[in-house]
């Protein structure tokens, strides 16, 4: 059997820079706290509280200390509320997620109606809206841009982790809603990279395990697209869910994970399929077929022990 691993899988840049940021403020001594859970994967959750991270709903949990703000950002009265209780901001907010945040205010402060393509309920569209002075129209499908009233101005903010072609959908829409229409491509790459070669290793493996939390939506985004893809397709969190008989009789395997799922969660799975004796790793970057037990695996490539 052959054992794939998808070419972009795995933490993403705004999610890493987050835990690291975390990891960080857990060595100063002080004590630290995450506004909500920094990432959507309980195994690095677990591990970061026992680095003395915790995990607190709301500031006023926090009485002392840092406060840890995670990669979906927050609104501008956290940060007031934040400063006014003389806590220690580590703002771990991704770039791109405050590049979407100042679009929205830019917005409105120019006189648009700001409009937001993506989730209502995702922490990242409570964030931008916080910032569109909570006066933003959130759309979530076409049918939702077709019941938008008519504004003169309009101006139009994504949801970083947002389809692109559904964006653009309901950008058609949108654009018969108004007289001028101002689009702002919040967009980031890193989802539509995981899922393009996701895809791309459904259609050439028998069996896709796609690892990530259940509570993550990309990752179950991941499991969706390789379905569609015509492959069968396990989301499981960690190793220990691994079943023998979902891979006993077929020939190729492709991993690939979520924009939450740290590495050594990824080694552990393919560590799991070494003890199940399945023998042959590919290692994606030299392409050569290795034997041996796998010591590690990094962004693009599989380290093995041949002894
Ligand atoms: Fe940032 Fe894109 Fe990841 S917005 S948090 S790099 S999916």
């Amino acid at each position: 059997m052959k054992i794939y691993l998808a070419e972009h899988r795995g933490f993403c840049y705004g999610v890493k820079r987050a835990v690291d940021m975390a990891l960080a403020a857990a060595e100063t001594q002080q004590p630290a706290a995450t506004l909500g859970p920094i990432i959507h994967n309980p195994q690095m959750v677990n591990r970061l509280k026992e680095q003395g991270i915790r995990e607190a709903d709301t500031l006023e949990d926090i009485p002392a200390g840092q406060v840890i703000i995670r990669s979906h950002g927050v609104g501008p009265e956290v940060y007031h509320q934040a400063k006014a209780k003389q806590l220690e901001i580590v703002d771990a907010t991704c770039p791109h997620v405050k590049k979407a945040q100042q679009a929205a205010y830019s917005l409105l402060q120019a006189g648009y109606q700001v409009v937001i393509i993506g989730e209502r309920r995702h922490p990242e569209v409570k964030s931008i809206f916080a910032w569109s002075d909570s006066t933003a129209q959130v759309v979530e499908t076409p049918e939702e841009a077709r019941e938008i009233p008519y504004f003169p101005r309009l101006g139009v903010v994504a949801q970083t982790t947002f389809a692109a072609d559904d964006f653009n959908a309901i950008i058609a829409i949108l654009q018969t809603k108004c007289d001028e229409l101002q689009v702002e491509r919040t967009i980031c790459t890193a989802t539509d990279l995981r899922q393009k070669a996701a895809v791309e290793l459904a259609k050439k493996v028998d069996v896709m395990l796609v690892v990530g939390g259940k509570n993550s939506a990309n990752t179950a985004r991941l499991a969706s697209v390789c379905h569609e893809a015509g492959c069968k397709a396990y989301h499981i969190e960690s190793a220990i869910e691994l079943k023998p008989e979902w891979i006993s009789s077929v020939h190729s395997v492709g991993i690939t994970a979520g924009a939450s799922t740290p590495d050594w969660i990824i080694e552990e799975v393919y560590k799991k399929m070494e003890e199940m004796s399945i023998g042959e790793v590919v290692n994606v970057k030299t392409g050569n077929i290795v034997k041996g037990t796998v010591v590690g695996v990094r962004q693009d490539e599989v380290f093995v022990d041949i002894g």
